[in-house]
């Protein structure tokens, strides 16, 4: 994104408050002359997650993410820079002028939705041919029984039994080799080099974008072959883990509630018996980015796994991801069917409808998992049983939810409440020391640079790195330092700093002459952990009252006279990352 001028960064930045953008986010309140929320980035039941309306910046003091309201959207929206700033652009109306990279990756986007749409276009009239798609229907209308107009609703398809039917269509429309390759609609043959079709004598779902563009496929087998399930490959137009089946047509429906299911059956069932608040995990396990995704269009989940055993692991990872964002999520346990699809088709859509509502709380699913474990009736089978669920209970953040609880397991468990809470709370506080020292380790870790992957450097001499660390704070709250230690004198040259990071930021200040810097200036260059890292540089530095040029000078002697001093050895060097791991 050469092009993007710093004139434009900085427009972009100026209509863009960085407490507008990060309101949907985060509940905010005001705290003197910041805001304070509880951090979208990681889970926290105190607010540590603070913005700084005068500079325009945000930092959380429990997992120091941090940085501009560009480097927010990076993180929140899980986006590069060139993308979180066009992203920021639209909202305040910019124009964005691309560059030729930019251009041609756009265009490279622009080719593969539009011949996935061809596609999708082929597959589907391929199905409704009489001749040429009458296996698919025997298999989607005949076998599965869905009425035509669900067919012709979720637009599926069917590939024929033929190794180049959609490649030559798509070459008369003038599609190339290579790009159907990159779009995975076309594999080559390592024997001879030729191009041939990838989905072949499959019936054939259309995954589509909340704004409606074909970003890829999954074709089934219609009898017991493998894989049961093809699907698109990751393309530049399609990533399966931050991507979710029928979105496009749930999102319209599911304010209060979306149905999490397995499958691309489950849904298309689901819609058609009037659920269309239903969505699916395309086969992968739910990620964090399919768990934010949901929250942008919803308050909460009903998960709807497959009743087997690995259904219920998901179910259990699936919990975990969606506390993680703050989705309040809840289970469903189905008796007598496999999945939601097999379900509805055996006791029909009231059956689901009121099964909806007796969806378990992660307590009780948690709960139920402890007792089908242990046999209570057993004493040591009770204790362990005792033991878990007073773990379980000592996650459960809200007083009152616990209470309740409480008052539940011990009814089970014969086991007074009393004595139970006591168990509780002495667990609670158990894991708050472990939480604290596991803390002051990480600190001395830090101290010593160990496991440090943003600067790498600050391992082969700490004392060097520290000094240094801290003269770039200082250097970041006052970049008119760069231009007064000039006038002294005194200023340092890039070569002169210990890391390959110092002297990266420092290069960068230079370039904007030591007068106004912000982070956004370095941004394309940057890692978001990098932008965290210069965040809480700057941040630290702020809180202390000492930050005179007069300090800056020793600290830069002091980094000096450190690197002077022998650096340490390579075998030093790994002995402390052993112990760091350890
Ligand atoms: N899946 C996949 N690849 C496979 C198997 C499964 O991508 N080899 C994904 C598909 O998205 C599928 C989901 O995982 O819809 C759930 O798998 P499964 O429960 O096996 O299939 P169902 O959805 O129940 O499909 P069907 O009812 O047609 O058997
Ligand atoms: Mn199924």
């Amino acid at each position: 994104m050469a092009s993007v001028s710093e004139d434009t960064v900085r427009e972009i930045k100026f209509r863009n408050s960085i407490e507008d953008v990060v309101a949907p986010y985060v509940a905010l309140r005001k705290a003197g002359s910041n805001l304070v929320g509880l951090c979208p980035f990681h889970s926290e039941k105190t607010p540590s997650f603070t913005v700084f309306p005068k500079d325009g910046s945000f930092y959380c003091f429990g997992c120091g993410a941090g940085g501009d309201v560009i480097a927010f959207v990076r993180r929140a929206e899980n986006l590069d820079y060139p993308s979180a700033l066009a992203y920021l652009a639209k909202r305040a109306g910019i124009p964005l002028v691309q560059d030729d990279r930019d251009r041609e990756s756009s265009l490279r986007r622009q080719r593969i939705l539009s011949m996935n749409r061809e596609a999708a276009r082929f597959f589907h009239q391929s199905l409704l041919d009489p001749q040429k798609g009458a296996p698919g229907m025997a298999y989607l209308r005949d076998r599965r029984g869905l009425p035509l107009s669900l067919i012709r609703h979720f637009g599926l398809g069917f590939a024929p039994d033929d190794f180049g039917l959609l490649t030559d269509h798509l070459s008369r429309l003038g599609y190339r080799d290579y790009e159907m390759a990159d779009a995975f609609l076309s594999g080559v043959s390592k024997k001879n080099g030729r191009h041939y079709d990838y989905f072949r004598n499959r019936v054939i779902f259309p995954i589509i974008s909340p704004s409606g563009e074909v970003l890829a496929f999954g074709g089934r087998v219609m009898d017991d072959a493998l894989p049961k399930y093809l699907n698109t490959s990751d393309t530049p137009v399609f990533k399966k883990s931050r991507t979710l089946f029928a979105l496009n047509y749930a999102k319209k429906h599911c304010a209060e509630q979306i149905i999490l299911c397995e499958g691309y059956m489950d849904v298309i069932a689901l819609h058609g018996a009037g659920f269309q608040n239903a969505v699916a995990t395309l086969g992968t396990a739910i990620t964090s980015e399919h768990a934010r995704l949901m929250k942008r269009y919803t308050k909460s989940v009903v998960i709807s796994y497959d009743s087997d055993e690995a259904g219920q692991r998901a179910a259990d990872k699936a919990f975990r991801q969606l506390g993680e964002v703050g989705l309040e999520a809840r289970v469903l346990r189905m008796n007598g069917a496999k999945d939601p699809d097999e379900y509805i088709r055996a006791f029909g859509s009231d059956r689901f409808a009121s099964l909806l509502n007796t969806a378990s709380s992660e307590f009780d699913f948690r709960f139920g998992n402890i007792l089908g474990k242990y046999d209570i009736g057993a004493t040591e089978g009770r204790l362990k049983a005792l033991d878990e669920t007073v773990a379980l209970l000592s996650t459960v953040d809200s007083e009152t939810r616990r209470e309740v609880y409480i008052g539940i397991a011990a009814e089970k468990l014969s086991l007074s409440p009393e004595s139970m809470r006591r168990d509780v709370e002495r667990r609670i506080r158990r894991g708050e020391r472990a939480r604290a020292r596991e803390n002051t380790e990480k600190l001395i870790a830090a101290s010593q640079g160990i496991g440090d992957r943003v600067n790498t450097d600050f391992i082969k001499n700490p004392p060097a790195a520290a000094a240094e660390e801290k003269l770039l704070g200082i250097l970041l709250l006052h970049p008119e330092y760069i231009g007064e230690s000039e006038k002294a004198g005194k200023k340092p040259a890039p070569e002169e700093f210990f890391s390959e990071f110092g002297r990266k930021i420092y290069t960068r200040m230079l370039d904007f002459g030591g007068g106004y810097f912000d982070i956004s200036a370095l941004g394309e260059t940057l890692s978001v952990e990098e932008v965290d890292r210069i965040t809480s540089l700057k941040r630290s530095r702020e809180m202390l009252a000492d930050n005179r040029i007069e300090l800056f000078w020793e600290l830069f002697d002091r980094m000096r006279e450190a690197m002077r001093k022998d650096s340490l050895t390579t075998e030093e060097i790994i002995r402390r990352k052993r112990e760091g791991r350890k």
